[in-house]
């Protein structure tokens, strides 16, 4: 059985402070909880102070990005050492915002995975089709392109599937149970035939996940957790999705 695996993505919300505010008040819900993987993923710049509150906690931290290079003369960016020493041990990348405003390719999200596992950190590689590709019937076609791009020349150790139908991402249209669980037997089928291990490999569902429907998308055998974004920025709605995605 793959362990319930939930995991908050912040986007560009949230100051210091209030992440601070939200790391006090979280603890204190979920702290007895041992049966569910718990990781948050603020801004790179509350990172470091994040870490310090969540010390000795059950809860992980992750960065929502990571440049494909060591070191060097690249403006802006941040390298995996950089994430490593602000605490944290996983990174989400491939987000469909990050592709569709940022440019992000298949091949860029490929250097971007290989560069932060060869460093340790574990990569949540965010994968989904948008309306008109669904609508087209071409949704296997292309959660198989973006698999086959983002994972290449990679084992899945150290990697974990965030299913993110891009219609379903903020928009409060949660993909049906059985639409979520058809889309992650998918992938599940794509990486047994493709990669070692895929049974062990979790695969996290995203879009509008709220602790009303967690429960539900949690009872079909593929949804193995939930990356969360508008719903994991309140300590109580978060715990509860937590709480909520506890196998019975
Ligand atoms: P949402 O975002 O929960 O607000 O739909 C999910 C995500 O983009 O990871």
């Amino acid at each position: 059985m793959r362990k319930p695996f939930i995991s908050a993505n912040w986007k560009m919300n949230k100051t210091i402070e209030e992440t601070v505010e939200f790391i006090n008040a979280f603890i204190p819900l979920v702290k007895d909880i041992t049966d569910v993987d718990m990781l948050i993923a603020p801004p790179f710049i509350s990172l470091s102070t994040a870490a310090g509150f969540l010390k000795g906690t059950n809860i992980k931290l992750g960065a929502q990005n990571v440049f494909y290079e060591e070191k060097g003369a690249f403006t802006g960016e941040v390298s995996p050492a950089m994430l490593l020493s602000a605490g944290c041990t996983h990174v989400i990348l491939g987000h469909s915002e990050r592709r569709q405003y940022f440019m992000e390719t298949d091949e860029v999200v490929n250097k971007k995975v290989k560069i932060a596992l060869k460093n340790g950190l574990d990569a949540i590689l965010c994968v989904g089709e948008s309306l008109k590709e669904r609508e087209e019937n071409r949704m296997f076609e292309v959660l198989d392109k973006q698999l086959s791009g983002s994972l290449k020349d990679l084992s899945m150790d150290g990697i974990t599937i965030a299913y993110e139908p891009i219609w379903a991402i903020g928009t409060g249209k949660t993909a049906t149970k059985e639409q979520a669980n058809e889309a992650h037997a998918h992938i599940r089928g794509w990486l047994r035939e493709n990669k070692e291990g895929a049974d062990t490999v979790r695969i996290l569902y995203g879009g509008s996940v709220t602790p009303e429907n967690v429960a539900s998308l949690m009872s079909e055998p593929e949804v193995d957790g939930g990356l969360v974004g508008g719903a994991s920025l309140k300590p109580d709605s978060f715990a509860q999705i937590v709480i909520n995605s506890r196998r019975k």
